[in-house]
């Protein structure tokens, strides 16, 4: 039987995971657990958990919100989303996923909406998408003072250019542009970058060029820690996983299994029980019964 495991220090006891921890976490060769989180008591969940880095994805878009791509949310529901999570955390470091929009037009439009993730919802850091123009925004942010994660491979705000949420770099050329992209990032200034479904053997060649820490979905086991998606990982999200996501729980089928016994119990009057309700004295409740007795009380419904 496997046993669960504890984090090995309470997240009472936890000092916070600042920038500069996840540097060092890589120098001691200490794998960095990060995970999505989307509201407050996801973010309770993972900070009891004791994971390092909590990412307001913009995978929210569609593991909260139902579409089928990333691009529709917006800077107004990540800020209310990374709030609620921000309210739940102390330890972990909290990352706000800049939104599709939110940054490619100017530097100016990313500095001020990446302020707006650290001065209204509280995170420590932002993370944006892609090389190419990312990269320069990516260096106004941290030039701004705000910490700035990077992301290539698979990046799904630009789904539709790779040709879909497929793996990226599975030929030289792509895994040159790749590698370009993540070191220019590096350059810039990013503290750490996502690599996002790209072939193990790809990843394994390009992490001793890489100083900043990796955190990899789908990019095999050599990088510096890995990421999930809330949802996936707890089987809450019943539609595809991709090849990378390991269910660690069935919560959708036990979510269904306990709304549907739920509607069984009120439809059979098993539910509320005398456990469930409120006391009143007797004596109140005959004055009450009296009054409700009175004659004047008959017949007074609204006059629609
Ligand atoms: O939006 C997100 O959840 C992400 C992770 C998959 C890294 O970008």
């Amino acid at each position: 039987m496997s046993r669960p495991r504890v984090p090995a220090t309470p997240p009472e006891e936890r000092p916070p995971v600042t920038v500069p921890r996840i540097a060092e976490l890589k120098r001691n060769g200490e794998l960095i657990v990060m995970v999505t989180a989307y509201d407050h008591p996801s973010a309770r969940a993972v900070e009891a958990a004791g994971v390092d880095v909590v990412l307001v994805g913009d995978t929210a878009a569609m593991v909260v919100l139902g579409y089928d791509a990333t691009t529709p949310v917006g800077m107004e529901e990540m800020l209310i989303m990374a709030a609620a999570v921000r309210r739940g955390l102390k330890a972990p470091l909290l990352i706000g996923d800049m939104p599709f929009g939110s940054y490619e037009g100017s530097s100016e439009l990313a500095i001020a909406n990446a302020q707006r993730f650290v001065k209204e919802a509280g995170c420590d850091a932002v993370k944006l998408e892609r090389g190419g123009p990312s990269v320069d925004r990516a260096r106004a942010i941290i030039r701004a003072g705000i910490p700035v994660m990077g992301h290539v491979g698979l990046t799904p705000q630009t789904a539709t250019a790779l040709g879909g949420f497929k793996a990226q770099g599975r030929t030289a050329e792509r895994a040159a542009e790749i590698a370009e992209e993540a070191l220019a990032l590096q350059a810039a200034g990013c503290f750490a970058i996502v690599f996002e479904a790209i072939p193990a053997g790809v990843t394994e060649a390009l992490m001793p060029k890489l100083e900043v820490p990796v955190i990899g979905i789908g990019a095999g086991p050599a990088t510096d820690g890995q990421v999930l998606v809330f949802h996936d990982l707890l089987g809450i999200f019943a539609g595809h996983a991709p090849r990378f996501v390991k269910r660690y729980a069935q919560l959708h089928e036990e979510m269904v299994r306990a709304l549907t016994a739920y509607a069984e119990d009120v439809r059979e009057h098993r539910f509320p029980g005398p456990e469930h309700t409120y006391a009143i004295d007797s004596g109140e409740l005959e004055e009450f019964r009296r009054y409700l007795d009175q004659e004047s009380l008959a017949g007074s419904a609204w006059d629609w």
